[in-house]
């Protein structure tokens, strides 16, 4: 039977490849946005959905077996996506895209009250917790126009980051949307490999074949621009960063999809064009 999926961020950073793969997997595929007109992807229905916008949650919802709830980042989160889930048929399978939580959250802490969300819902539910996007990369949002001038700007502290490919990261949301195997478990996903800013400004130079520097500014001007519930936990992570809690390295991706994990080296390969501008 053709499995009816809603991804709740279609044109979010691991939303866009999960909507791909799940319609190249064949399911009935819901790509959820406020801006549906930029969900363009063959073979996915676009559906308006917003987070701010209740009345689009349980027509998004109807007859769906399975949700990928990309994580919204704002301070009501917690009672947000517990009102959501509540919405839909209780056999829903829910994945919930989260971060990874090594060192610790108290229980009170945002992101284990998102989870909570979800694993006190009732319903079948998966978490998946990656590591840093190598999207940020590229993303006009985060670091893409400093790299266009050679840049890399990060408040690391010489710490670590297992760079996680978003691809890699859907992959795994993907396979617990559709199957029932992955239910009650919690996936850590990270890349292959844990590596310093600097290492990583190294990959990106000898990837795109002209200099890219790393600068470890400081925080507050990482922070420069950024206001409200994003800048705290945009600080958070940062803090989270420097103690090292990014750099863990797990096997997740090739135990659950069968393949190793995009490298850094690979991802930059192949957003080439995109990197050099
Ligand atoms: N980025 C990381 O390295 C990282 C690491 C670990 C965990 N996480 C968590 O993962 C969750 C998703 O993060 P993300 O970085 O993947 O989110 P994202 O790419 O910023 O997308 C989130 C939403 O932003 C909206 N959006 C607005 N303008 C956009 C644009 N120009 N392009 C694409 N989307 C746009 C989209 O919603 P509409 O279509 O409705 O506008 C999209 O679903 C968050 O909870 C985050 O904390 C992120």
């Amino acid at each position: 039977m053709t499995a009816t999926v809603l991804v709740t961020g279609a044109r979010a950073k691991t939303g866009a490849p999960a909507v791909r793969q799940l319609a190249a997997a064949g399911a009935d595929v819901r790509g959820g946005s406020s801006d549906p007109g930029g969900v363009r992807v063959p073979g996915v229905t676009p559906v308006r959905f917003s987070w701010d916008k209740e009345e689009t949650w349980a027509p998004s919802l109807d007859g769906v077996d399975a949700v990928f709830v990309v994580r919204p980042d704002r301070a009501d989160a917690p009672d947000v996506v517990a009102r959501f889930v509540e919405l839909s048929h209780p056999d829903t399978r829910v994945v919930l895209l989260s971060e990874t939580a090594q060192g610790g959250y108290g229980p009170d802490d945002w992101a284990p009250r998102v989870e909570a969300a979800v694993h006190d819902s009732g319903r079948p539910w998966t978490i998946v917790r990656p590591g840093w996007f190598m999207q940020v990369l590229t993303d006009p949002r985060f670091f893409l126009d400093d790299l266009a001038q050679g840049r890399l700007p990060f408040p690391s502290g010489d710490a670590r980051l297992a760079w996680i490919d978003a691809r890699d990261i859907a992959a795994v949301a993907v396979a617990a949307l559709l199957d029932p195997a992955h239910e009650g478990l919690t996936h850590v996903v990270s890349g292959p490999e844990s590596l310093t800013l600097a290492e990583t400004a190294a990959v990106l130079s000898a990837g795109l074949g002209r200099p890219v520097r790393h600068d470890d500014v400081d925080v507050d001007v990482a922070l420069t621009g950024i206001d409200g519930f994003d800048r705290e936990i945009t600080e958070d992570t940062y803090a989270r960063v420097r103690r090292g809690e990014f750099a863990e390295v797990t096997d997740t991706v090739q135990q659950v999809t069968g393949a190793p994990a995009r490298s850094l080296a690979q991802f930059v390969a192949d957003h080439a064009d995109v990197l050099r501008g």
